[in-house]
């Protein structure tokens, strides 16, 4: 799976941008505030249709404009792909794929696959659930769009069922539609359940084996899914805590409230690890991402790192760079001194100013070829 090209149009604070990558390793430098990060999730809207950054469309159109546009050229295997991506302010996102528009945005997921790692992932051992669910979500709705769905209908039906819970207060004969809602619940939350509980269980193995490596032996790390609720017995749940959640005009019981942990053997390492433990938990449940990735989808995911590799020490950078050898990789940082010490070649380099490019070497030029050796 490689991205070719890129153009953005009004996207973000980019009025205008082309830029090819390379296949191997491809840095995006440049001071803080400049668009880097912004470049990432043009792409990542392109896998998933949602921005990494959770806003909404409206968001990503540039200051003062109605419409945004990505444009992008994928290869995969040795088929060409180009997907137009049409964002409007008011209105819903129009795609399409090789010049055919699609009628859902869910039939663009799947086609490109990325494993995103941000400097929030390195906390998501020691933050709080919704981070780790963000995790999870993120990663089944590039594995699987019917995931996506359910997981937006879920969320439309539980916030229609939470005012719901607020309007009962005030007009109680409400109560009898709830009915309805809980239903439609049930109905999606149980598909969530069983995904995430599935997706876990293929990542146990793959998270064990690899943070075995990395912590040289030293320990042994275990992945336990938390569902708040389980999936046979969601509907029941839902029912015997109505009462409760009328008196607190929230909803109690549902896959929104799942959690998982990580353990050292015995040890819960959100409440007893330290922070270069818990750091380590998170950079070995990033590497399992990529394997398990292309383990599913049989071929190699996209990688991108924002930020991360100077929030890491050098034991953990090499390892991490040792790892995603022979991924496409798009990287992001302030200045080029993180790579210095490092055995790294650098494939294609840009540098971002005020929404342009500013700089890039050619891949023709090979005395700009910077390799460190
Ligand atoms: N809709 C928008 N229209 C115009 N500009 C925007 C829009 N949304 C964000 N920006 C601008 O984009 C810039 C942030 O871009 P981005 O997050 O890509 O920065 P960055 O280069 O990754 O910085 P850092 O190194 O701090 O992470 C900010 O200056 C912000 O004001
Ligand atoms: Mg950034």
């Amino acid at each position: 799976m490689i991205i070719q090209s890129l153009e953005l149009a009004n996207f973000r604070n980019y009025e205008s941008l082309k830029m090819e990558f390379s296949p191997g390793t491809n840095i995006l430098y440049g001071e803080n505030a400049q668009g880097k990060t912004n470049i990432l999730e043009a792409l990542y809207m392109v896998s998933t249709t949602r921005s990494h950054r959770g806003v909404r469309d409206r968001d990503l159109v540039r200051f003062g404009q109605e419409e945004a546009h990505i444009r992008t050229e994928l290869l995969k295997g040795d088929i060409d792909y180009r997907v137009d991506m049409h964002l409007r302010k008011m209105k819903s996102k129009g795609i399409a794929i090789n010049g055919q528009r699609i009628r859902r945005a869910s039939e663009l997921v799947g086609l490109l696959h990325i494993v995103f790692f941000s400097p929030e992932d390195l906390g998501i051992v020691k933050n709080g659930p919704a981070e780790r669910r963000r995790f999870m979500d993120l990663e089944l709705c590039q594995l699987d769009a019917s995931y996506l769905h359910d997981l937006n209908q879920y969320n439309r039906t539980l916030e229609q069922r939470n005012k719901l819970l607020k309007d009962i207060a005030q007009f109680p004969q409400l109560a009898d539609t709830l009915d309805v809602w809980d239903g439609q619940l049930e109905e999606y939350g149980v598909r969530i359940i069983q995904r995430r509980e599935k997706f876990l269980s293929q990542l146990i193995p793959v998270v064990e084996e690899i943070h075995g490596r990395l912590s040289g032996g030293r320990e042994k790390l275990r992945l336990v899914y938390e569902p708040n609720t389980a999936a046979d017995e969601f509907g029941a749940k839902l029912r015997r805590s109505r009462d409760r959640d009328i008196a607190m005009r929230m909803t109690f019981t549902g896959p929104h409230r799942d959690d998982f942990t990580f353990f050292d053997g015995e040890i819960d390492l959100r409440r007893f690890g330290s922070q270069g433990q818990q750091r380590t938990c998170a950079l070995s449940l990033k590497l399992s991402e990529i394997e398990l990735v292309k383990e599913l989808i049989g071929d190699r995911p996209v990688l991108m790192l924002d930020d991360v590799l100077s929030e890491l020490d050098s034991g953990r950078q090499n390892y991490l760079l040792d790892t995603i050898g022979g991924n496409q990789t798009l990287i992001t940082c302030t200045g080029l001194d993180e790579f210095v010490d490092h055995r790294f070649s650098i494939d294609r380099l840009y540098k971002i100013e005020n929404g342009r490019v500013v700089m890039s070497n050619s891949p023709e030029a090979e005395e700009t070829r910077m390799e460190r050796e």
